[in-house]
């Protein structure tokens, strides 16, 4: 009879604890303290062999019974706070789908990418070939070979990036000339877009790298009218149709003769506004026939082959196209800028 009660007490304590359980890890305990080897309800297994042999059936049957109605609450506790918990996990991991959602901020190509994808499509279109060279060069392509002396400014420390005595970041699109020719046989015709490096400080002007782009023309009885003709076709594609050029007399080593080309300002079609600052033309780049000692130095006969070479700088005809004042901003990266374009 004793049993009796201790078998209702224990069921009674142990049901109790299982429906106050709030969380799976109490519930595993109450299980560890009922069933596990240690537990309550293990320990009176253990005590059937003190019971007298007559009583045993019935204790038996009744600790099992036990076991089976505690297993029972247990497996059923353990299913409704597992449900809890997922509603719970599920109500956390929510997504409001009517908030706004996070933008993707798409860039923009950078105006200088812009110009120089404009500027190769239409020297493309005119039969040009894309030429290439390193943006570290020798002195000797980048001045010796191109006739640029010893004793040349632009040589000097003060103007130059050297890295060593023989050795610079190219201050020009120009040395690309001499490697187009020491690679190939005339006829040429390629332009060279790149990186070049000055010892400049940065103002609204400079910058010490900025762009250039090359245009190198190599055949049998190339002139000056096929220059100006290439140049004159060149602006009417980018600044308009009724564009036209002047080309005033220069001096560059490399080429002989050589000047300096102007155009007709796409604003106001020259009758002088803001963008030509009054003056009705806008200088653009620098051009000429190429200097038979730099036709030698790349190899090609200046008795048989001449040829014409264009220099401008892409920062200079971004800043003329957009019309800004300020060569710092193409640099800054500052997207209110760039998204213009
Ligand atoms: N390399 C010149 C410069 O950096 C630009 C230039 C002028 C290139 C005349 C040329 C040219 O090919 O013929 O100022």
């Amino acid at each position: 009879m004793e049993n009796n009660i201790d078998i209702q007490n224990l069921s009674d304590k142990l049901i109790n604890q299982i429906e106050a359980t709030k969380d799976l890890s109490s519930l595993e305990e109450i299980r560890v303290s009922a069933l596990g080897k240690k537990g309550e309800v293990t320990a009176l297994l253990k005590k059937m062999g003190s019971i007298p042999a007559e009583d045993r059936p019935a204790f038996g049957a009744m600790v099992n019974k036990l076991r089976a109605e505690i297993e029972e609450k247990l497996e059923n506790k353990k299913k409704v706070l597992e449900d809890a918990e997922f509603s719970k996990k599920m109500e956390n991991e929510k997504i409001d789908i009517t908030m706004p959602s996070k933008k993707q901020v798409v860039g923009t190509k950078h105006p200088l990418t812009h110009v120089i994808d404009e500027l190769k499509d239409i020297f493309i279109g005119m039969g040009y070939q894309i030429a290439e060279g390193p943006e570290i060069e020798t002195c000797y392509n980048n001045f010796d070979a191109l006739n640029a002396p010893k004793d040349h400014p632009s040589r000097d420390v003060q103007d130059t990036m050297y890295i060593t005595n023989d050795i610079i970041l190219r201050s020009q699109t120009s040395p690309v000339q001499v490697r187009t020719m020491l690679e190939n046989n005339p006829p040429i015709k390629v332009i060279c877009p790149g990186r070049v490096y000055r010892a400049d400080d940065i103002d609204a002007t400079h910058s010490p790298v900025f762009h250039q782009l090359e245009g190198l023309v190599i055949g049998e009885g190339i002139t000056m009218a096929h220059l100006k003709g290439a140049l004159s076709d060149f602006v009417k594609n980018y600044f308009g149709k009724d564009t036209k050029i002047k080309l005033r007399p220069h001096h560059f080593p490399f080429t002989e003769p050589s000047c300096e080309v102007d155009v007709s300002c796409f604003v106001c079609g020259g009758k002088g506004c803001k963008t030509c600052k009054g003056e009705g033309w806008i200088e653009i780049l620098g051009a000429g026939m190429v200097h038979p000692n730099v036709l030698k130095a790349g190899g090609i006969d200046p008795e048989k082959y001449t040829g014409f070479a264009f220099g401008m700088g892409i920062e200079r005809i971004a800043m003329i196209k957009y019309d800004l004042n300020d060569l710092r901003l193409l640099y800054e990266n500052d997207t209110r800028f760039l998204k213009q374009f």
